[in-house]
């Protein structure tokens, strides 16, 4: 089935099957790299990237991924366009709409990406609000597949602030997909009541089972993968720190935790990562409360256990396939 201009701002918009889809022309994409075979297969084409976040793995594969399709990409970075303080993102949409085939958009809140979706004429492509970050589990389900062979009926576990971007996505990718998937957290930390409750319906048509845990060991029983975050997330205040830390450090992922899953259970992260004091932050929090790594130890995130580079390189064919599947003729 075509997804030529369809917009890619969450996985609710997207079934399973089209989801898959796009999971097996990212490997198609990905086997031609590795090959050098050339797959330009958008020539001409120029492509916008807004982002009003800052941004290492997207940035790079979205650029990357235009290159290699044959396109131009233009990035706006956080301060230097007109975009929310001089001209609405209505505005900005037509006028990006008249120049470019596709805008791919990074910020805050998930309405701010569906009005500029709503607004412009061409694919709109999120890659990241606080509520949501679909190409990333696009990502991740390639790179479990990869690992495991399948997906369905694999249990992916997400530990630590699961009612952020991170958290809501993974529950509705895995429940779409047919993924086991559990949050564990304090429950003040698990997702909205009415995304848990559309994530169920998906569920049940799926065979997909979610639970919600507060305790790791009841959580982990029988998990292939073992997922988390950052537990302060781009945009919120320094202050929460506190409140984290003392909230979050019982789902801390550690040789111990690991454990607690299948032995040949893998370690994921959408990075980037405080597993040692080697950034500003990582440093200053760790020192603070006294802690060698935040939510993931150094041990288990360099352990042969971890997939986070190979996750990482997904990125950049899973964003190649959402703009070919989306722009181009196939
Ligand atoms: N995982 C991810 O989105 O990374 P960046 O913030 O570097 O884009
Ligand atoms: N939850 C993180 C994800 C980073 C890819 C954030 O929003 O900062």
């Amino acid at each position: 089935m075509s997804l030529k201009g369809r917009d890619f701002l969450k996985l609710l918009d997207y079934s399973g099957e089209e989801i898959l889809q796009l999971l097996d022309l990212a490997a198609e994409l990905k086997a031609q790299k590795k090959s050098g075979v050339p797959h330009m297969l958008c020539e001409g084409k120029s492509v916008a990237l807004i982002f009003e976040k800052t941004s290492t793995r997207t940035r790079c594969a979205f650029e990357v991924a235009a290159h290699d399709l044959g396109m131009h990409p233009v990035y706006l970075d956080p301060s230097g366009s007109q975009i929310g303080k001089k001209e609405s993102i209505a505005d900005t949409a037509r006028v990006l709409s008249g120049m470019f085939d596709g805008i791919e958009y990074r910020g805050f809140g998930q309405d701010i990406v569906e009005e500029l979706a709503r607004y412009a004429s061409v694919p709109v492509w999120n890659g990241l609000t606080n509520e949501f970050h679909p190409t990333q589990i696009l990502a991740d389900m390639l790179t479990i597949r990869e690992h495991f062979g399948s997906l369905a009926g694999r249990k992916l576990v997400y530990m630590g602030d699961a009612r952020y971007n991170m958290g809501n996505s993974l529950m509705i990718g895995c429940a779409k997909l047919g993924v086991n998937f559990a949050a564990c957290a304090p429950a003040e930390y698990f997702p909205s009541e009415e995304l848990m409750d559309a994530a169920q319906e998906i569920a049940a048509e799926t065979g997909s089972v979610l639970e919600f845990w507060t305790e790791p060991e009841l959580a982990l029983r029988g998990a292939d993968v073992v997922y988390t975050d950052i537990w302060v997330s781009m945009g919120e205040p320094e202050e929460v720190w506190d409140a984290r830390i003392k909230a979050l450090f019982p789902y801390q992922v550690n040789a111990g935790l690991m454990s607690l899953a299948k032995p040949e259970a893998v370690f994921m992260h959408c990075l980037p990562s405080y597993h040692d004091h080697k950034t500003i932050i990582g440093r200053q929090v760790g020192k603070k409360y006294g802690l060698d790594a935040l939510e993931v130890t150094d041990e288990v995130f360099e352990s042969p256990r971890s997939l986070v580079f190979q996750e990482a390189e997904n990125r950049m064919h899973t964003i190649k396939a959402v703009m070919a599947a989306t722009l181009c003729d196939l």
